[in-house]
């Protein structure tokens, strides 16, 4: 094999941009958004997805249904329970009812502002694959523990105990996230030689547990100030496969403007 179509394998991952709204947008918001995201977006070979607060869900699914809109809707959170006494809580199959067909776990503010541990994710992730939800592994060091040096032994230690017991075929029906915490929401994007290597090491660390299939397959998404600005030049990144867009999605026009920086 050449040294040319060496370098022509990983665009074999399809690319992926992902919004996720946090606790904006009410269902009327959410669906006017849908409405004027979707021509901007109609030319796009990227598959975007939307994390829609739980409310908007269905109304959300019945739009893009209704408009043939080139989206896929998701959840922020989920429970690991089946159903129960869990005050404010929702369940995978409330999730799956509503027509929501994956779920971002793991997401920084859940584990600092929610007290949500790698153990309790690693039963949220085994809940949302047995329910046929595609789950959505966020994991990325704070800006102290990458002063320290830390980065990789905390990302190895994140996904080595999210990912406990999961089998290699699981893996392959799940998308990893790399969002460096002092990166969301801060403006300061992690530089995109940063990116690219934590990215590197995340698929090295899932190609040592789970082999190389599911590493060369497995998509990992950059997130944390993602913008228009620095969209294209991240995802030309050989481990770069897609994006996790906060503030940036929530206005058609910047999220339309990363969706289509993207060739
Ligand atoms: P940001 O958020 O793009 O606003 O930094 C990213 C995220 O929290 O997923």
């Amino acid at each position: 094999m050449s040294h040319d179509s060496q370098a022509a394998q990983p665009s074999q991952r399809s690319r992926i941009v992902v919004g996720n709204w946090k606790m904006y947008k009410t269902i009327e918001e959410a669906c006017t958004f849908i409405e004027t995201v979707s021509p901007l977006i109609a030319k796009s070979q990227v598959t975007v997805y939307l994390a829609v607060p739980f409310t908007a869900i269905y109304p959300a699914v019945k739009k893009v249904r209704e408009l043939h809109a080139p989206l896929v809707i998701g959840a922020q959170n989920m429970n690991d329970a089946t159903e129960g006494a869990f005050t404010g809580e929702i369940a995978a199959r409330m999730l799956q009812e509503a027509g929501a067909s994956f779920v971002i776990l793991g997401h920084s503010e859940r584990r600092q502002l929610f007290h949500e541990t790698d153990a309790w994710i690693n039963k949220k992730v085994k809940r949302a694959l047995t329910q046929g939800i595609q789950p959505l592994l966020c994991v990325g060091e704070t800006g102290q523990e990458r002063e320290e040096k830390l980065t990789e032994s905390v990302l190895k230690k994140q996904i080595l105990a999210s990912l406990k017991g999961v089998k290699a075929e699981e893996i392959e029906r799940l998308i990893l996230a790399y969002e460096p915490v002092w990166a969301i929401g801060t403006g300061i994007s992690a530089t995109v030689a940063d990116a690219q290597a934590a990215h590197s090491f995340c698929r090295e660390v899932v190609r040592e547990k789970w082999g190389v299939k599911c590493a060369d397959s497995l998509r990992i998404l950059y997130g944390g100030s993602v913008k228009s600005e620095n969209a294209s030049s991240l995802i030309r990144e050989k481990d770069i496969d897609g994006l996790l867009v906060g503030g940036a999605a929530l206005s058609p026009d910047s999220f339309s403007e990363i969706i289509n920086s993207i060739p």
